[in-house]
């Protein structure tokens, strides 16, 4: 059965590799596409947002939303290190005049997704990719709604193996901690996806040479760019491989059986200093699947197939 989703993003050129993944796939249908404050600002993710729409020219056109420009709590934090200045690593993506690959939703993100969550009760999966900001005010707005998802699928997170922005912490969770423990202790049925499990998954340039780049069509151009892969060095921009942490969000909900998981609950360090963002393991009972180990091949496989 066809599962139907929104994807909750910060595009983000991982975030980026994620909506091509979510759109290109049969067994998802992607009905709606919204933006939180993160990698970048809330305007750049939205100007992203579209952009790759265009890219993809999705047959379903998706609605889509803006969400929050900062965290609950807290100051905000960009990765431009990782994904350039405008969040896709400088690519270029022609718009075309008449043709977009959207429609605009007259509302936040938050009242989107909820609404969709009623529309179709028991039917939505929500996937998130960037901070927990727009889900936390759902929740916060309407919890009833929230309840009627199917399953949320959230890449976020490091729990048995070092932060990627501190010793601790993952981005998305340490870009808004508060939010991060609205969601994870509302008790939603959780997949977490977290960079225990996303540093498995990665593009180097060997996948680059022999499985991207012979593809050749606007996709795989994108994908060049927005990396910066340069094949005379088979280098990227700043990085010796790409991880593929959204698309692995995807990816879970595209082939659940991808991944191993263990049932844990979850506390979310919120108080500032070393460890602001860090997931810590409880022992209460718990709704959260935390993603542990990856079919490697199977996954890159996936990933590659729907690039064409
Ligand atoms: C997460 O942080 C962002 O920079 C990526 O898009 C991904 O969602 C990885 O920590
Ligand atoms: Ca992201």
């Amino acid at each position: 059965m066809v599962k139907k989703v929104i994807i909750d993003c910060d595009v983000g050129v991982d975030d980026a590799l994620a909506l091509i993944l979510a759109f290109h796939s049969p067994e998802l249908d992607v009905k709606a596409v919204t933006g939180v404050n993160g990698n970048v600002t809330l305007k750049q993710v939205f100007e992203n947002i579209q952009k790759v729409l265009s890219l993809i020219q999705p047959k379903n056109k998706p609605l889509i939303a803006k969400g929050a420009d900062q965290p609950l709590k807290g100051k905000t934090i960009y990765a431009h290190s990782v994904h350039g200045k405008d969040g896709l690593g400088g690519a270029k993506i022609d718009r075309r005049e008449g043709e977009e690959g959207w429609q605009f939703f007259p509302g936040r993100a938050d009242e989107l997704i909820t609404k969709m969550a009623r529309q179709y009760p028991d039917e939505m999966t929500l996937i998130a990719t960037g901070p927990l900001t727009n889900l936390a005010l759902a929740l916060q707005r309407d919890p009833g709604g929230m309840g009627k998802l199917k399953a949320v699928a959230i890449m976020g997170g490091a729990v048995r193996t070092r932060g990627n922005i501190t010793s601790y912490a993952e981005f998305n969770i340490f870009s808004d901690p508060l939010a991060a423990k609205i969601v994870l202790e509302s008790g939603l049925p959780i997949t977490l996806v977290p960079l225990d499990a996303t540093h498995q998954v990665s593009l180097t340039p060997q996948w680059m040479e022999n499985r991207v780049k012979p593809i050749n069509n606007s996709i795989s151009k994108f994908i060049i760019e927005a990396t910066g892969y340069d094949s005379t060095t088979h280098q990227f921009r700043n990085m010796e491989r790409i991880h593929l942490h959204d698309p692995l969000a995807v990816g879970v909900v595209i082939d659940p059986t991808l991944v191993g998981k263990e049932r844990l609950s979850i506390d979310v360090g919120t108080q500032e200093g070393e460890h602001f963002g860090k997931i810590v393991e409880g022992l209460g009972k718990s709704n959260i699947d935390v993603c542990f180990t990856v079919d490697v091949k199977s996954f890159l496989e996936l990933f590659l197939s729907r690039l064409g």
